[in-house]
């Protein structure tokens, strides 16, 4: 069987072979395919990117079909199982789990780095009371570039390493830093006995004790969360990871774009308007309403459906797994139960199961923040900070791809063809 793909242009009755590499094939190969009147190669029209690979790569693999997502070859129930956050980000950024020294190194460099300039103090209290963490994130982690101006030597090892180093550590100092202002606590620092989930906590909720130990059940299940939510191949955040820094700015500026892009809703958004949306639903009797809704197309079922994963998210569950156990020690919620029932009608009815909607990560990981004691609108900070790490070796990737160059799409042009300007008294 040939790997390649015949086109016969009927406008021009040319046909062109093309070959098949892993699966795909080149768009460009289509330019031959000229518009005998404008003499304009064939273009591909792809909005979304609903069927174009944009890179190639080797961190995250995922079957939408079968519910499968392995990092760098590992399934993730298994790295949720025996692995920690920082060993998962080591493995993501350097494509190998560590050795013990390889740990331990990374460990101490994380470990080191997650103190923050002073200056960086004055932005966050500059910001009201009630600014979402996620816009003083995007603030300040694009701010962080001013203070290391050697990270724009992208083509630098070194830089690359320290920037790696800088963001994974840096980012819950932000975060926590971001939640004590919108409480107008004090700013809590870092603290390196703790685990890289344990400080986090201490960073959050330490108030006057003198040292802070957290709960071993949710210093785990925190640490859990931020392995499941590393990575997740080309998504919209990574994907403007990626573009940005195609043009070769500093991390920090790439990596703000991509908290940016997680922003919204419909990505790193949608914990948060989950938990949004049973508190509007309130009570289970209200959930078979609600569904009409949503099937009249008056809404989304916030938490479910996924651009890949036409099967369960094999994330999400492991997540309802914890979400047991973790409500099981704190208690359960109203919500939860709200939760449980959406669920329960929504995987029998036909409007889903024909689009093939299943929970994604998010349906019940907003359960377990606010278990843990989290505001809603740290939840997406919480999707963010060991997204970080994945973010980082997919840029990275593209950086060293010799394929790759800036990201630059072609349009379909359908405006007015050219004309002559009208001066504004005659118009
Ligand atoms: N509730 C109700 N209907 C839905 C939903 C939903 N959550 N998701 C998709 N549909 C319907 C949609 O209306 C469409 O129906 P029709 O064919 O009749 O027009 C069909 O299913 C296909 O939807 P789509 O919008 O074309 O699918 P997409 O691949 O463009 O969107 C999605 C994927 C995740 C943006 C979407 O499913 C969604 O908006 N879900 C709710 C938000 C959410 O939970 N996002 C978190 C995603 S997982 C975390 C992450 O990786 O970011």
């Amino acid at each position: 069987m040939p790997d390649t793909l015949t086109v016969r242009d009927d406008r021009t009755g040319t046909t062109i072979e093309v070959p098949i590499e892993n699966g795909a094939v080149r768009a460009t190969a289509f330019e031959q395919l000229t518009d005998p009147a404008s003499g304009h190669g064939l273009m591909v029209y792809d909005p979304a990117f609903m069927n174009t690979a944009s890179c190639k790569s080797t961190i995250t693999y995922i079957d939408g079909e079968r519910g499968i997502l392995l990092y760098r070859g590992y399934p993730i129930e298994q790295l949720a199982e025996h692995s920690t956050y920082l060993e998962t980000a080591y493995l993501l950024v350097h494509g190998e789990l560590p050795t013990k020294r390889q740990a331990e190194e990374w460990h101490y460099e994380i470990t080191h780095h997650t103190l923050i300039h002073e200056n960086v103090k004055k932005f966050i209290d500059g910001f009201h009371h009630d600014a979402h963490p996620m816009g003083i994130m995007v603030s300040t982690v694009g701010a962080l570039s001013t203070f290391y101006p050697n990270a724009t030597n992208v083509y630098d090892e070194e830089q690359r390493r320290n920037s790696i180093y800088r963001l994974i550590a840096k980012m819950p100092t932000l975060a926590a830093f971001a939640y004590r202002h919108s409480l107008g606590l004090p700013f809590n620092y870092p603290d390196n006995d703790l685990s890289f989930a344990g400080n986090f906590l201490n960073m959050l909720f330490k108030m006057v004790e003198l040292k802070y130990t957290p709960a071993p059940e949710i210093e785990h299940a925190l640490d859990v969360l931020f392995i499941l939510h590393a990575d997740h191949e080309q998504n919209c955040s990574t994907n403007a990871m990626r573009a940005v820094g195609s043009s070769h700015p500093d991390p920090y500026s790439a990596t703000a774009a991509a908290i940016a892009a997680l922003y919204g809703p419909l990505h790193g958004g949608a914990n948060e308007a989950v938990v949004r949306m049973i508190e509007r639903i309130g009570t289970i009797d209200r959930v078979p309403e609600f569904i009409s809704g949503v099937k009249q197309g008056r809404e989304r079922l916030m938490g479910f459906g996924h651009r890949v994963y036409k099967n369960y998210d094999p994330r999400a569950k492991v997540i309802k797994r914890m979400a047991d156990q973790v409500l099981g020690v704190t208690g359960t919620s109203p919500e939860l139960e709200i939760a449980r029932e959406l669920e329960r009608i929504a995987l029998e009815d036909e409007y889903f199961v024909s689009r093939r909607l299943y929970p994604n990560v998010d349906f019940y990981s907003g359960f377990i923040y606010r278990a843990l004691g989290i505001p809603v609108e740290m939840f997406p900070v919480l999707f963010a900070i060991p997204r970080v790490s994945g973010w980082l070796s997919q840029w990275e990737e593209s950086l060293l791809d010799k394929e790759q160059r800036i990201a630059r799409p072609r349009q379909v042009y359908l405006g007015s063809p050219a004309r002559d300007y009208v001066p504004v008294d005659s118009r």
